[in-house]
């Protein structure tokens, strides 16, 4: 059972002629990062809010490690749930500090311990707190502000993050410094997180797995290799745009194409000097080391672990799905 589950969600707004999401059912793993991906009005919101109960399921059930979360007091379950969204939510009266430490404060911890873990949010998202605790968001840049938005979500240490299109409103390089952030952060600190998107490419980067969802309903829950690999509709490989092979190889991360150790990794030969790659690398640079050093495989490594093998015919076959 996933550490958060949907069980056939569906919720009708009042009036609305049909389900804004529409009998869902699906398992989120612990520690995994989900991007929720899909076109405009297509119910990515709504799923998310359902699962921080500002919205309610007009029938099924969403489960949070096992409880039914219509069990959880609301404001309970939202000091649980990390919570992002694309304008930041920031309160423009109050300065950074003040922004971060609001869910801690509300807990009731003492000012001490609140100031620690603001100065301590703010260095894990790269800002220097002695610069930045007593700016007022006007003060900062847009990109600075959803990264305050991020501090101010995960102040309370939640095991869930809900993030919903936190990067839309942010220029392309930024965004793409917020992602390699995000990544950062999650290997170091395995939030649950749902992610909602609508950018391909993001998704591709960020996702252990992509959930596609098309007027209301899940079309497919899978790793972003294999969604570019084997789309199970039009719909999907449309979405992916698939034809346009060498971009993607140059978006779509070595850990998702490659062979993972499994509980043995003596039954991997990694000490003949293979060539290594970082996990996080994409295909293109997997690519480009074995043509440069000619070595048939790579030996993929996570803080100097070995974690995987990826071989020519791993990148062929995200070249070539068919
Ligand atoms: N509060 C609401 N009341 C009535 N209808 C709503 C409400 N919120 C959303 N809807 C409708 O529900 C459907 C799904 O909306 P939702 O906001 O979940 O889409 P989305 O996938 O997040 O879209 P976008 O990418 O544009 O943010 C849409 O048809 C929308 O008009
Ligand atoms: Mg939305």
């Amino acid at each position: 059972m996933g550490y958060i589950r949907f069980d056939n969600v569906s919720l009708t707004f009042p009036g609305a002629a049909r389900s804004a999401v529409d009998g869902c059912s699906v398992d989120i793993q612990k520690g995994q990062l989900v991007v929720i991906l899909g076109p405009s009005g297509c119910g990515k919101t709504t799923l998310l809010k359902m699962v921080n109960r500002l919205y309610e399921p007009t029938s099924g059930e969403i489960f949070l490690n096992e409880t039914p979360i219509h069990r959880i007091p609301p404001t309970k379950l939202r000091q649980q749930i990390g919570y992002v969204i694309q304008q930041s939510g920031l309160f423009p009266h109050m300065t950074v500090a003040q922004n971060v430490g609001v869910v801690p404060k509300l807990l009731g911890w003492s000012k001490q311990k609140i100031t620690l873990r603001v100065d301590e949010l703010l260095d894990l998202i790269g800002l220097l707190p002695q610069d930045y605790r007593d700016r007022y968001p006007a003060q900062l840049s847009g990109g600075q502000q959803q990264r305050i938005g991020l501090a101010r979500a995960l102040a309370a240490d939640p095991n869930v993050m809900l993030m919903d299109e936190p990067f839309g409103a942010i220029d392309a390089i930024t965004r793409t410094t917020l992602q390699d952030e995000i990544l950062r952060l999650q290997r170091q600190l395995k939030k649950t997180i749902l992610f909602v998107s609508h950018d391909v490419e993001e998704a591709l980067r960020l996702a252990d797995k992509i959930l596609v969802m098309k007027a209301g309903k899940i079309v497919q829950y899978d790793t972003p290799f294999q969604i570019l690999t084997s789309p199970t509709s039009d719909f999907v490989q449309d979405l992916l745009g698939t034809d346009d092979m060498v971009r993607q190889l140059g978006i779509l991360r070595v850990d998702t194409a490659m062979t993972a150790i499994a509980r043995d990794p003596q039954s991997f030969d990694t000490h003949n000097g293979q060539p290594t790659i970082d996990r996080q690398e994409s295909l293109r640079q997997a690519l480009s080391l074995i043509l440069k050093t000619g070595s048939e495989r790579l030996t993929v490594v996570d803080n100097g672990t070995a974690i995987g093998q990826l071989t020519l015919a791993h990148i062929r076959q995200s070249a070539h799905p068919n």
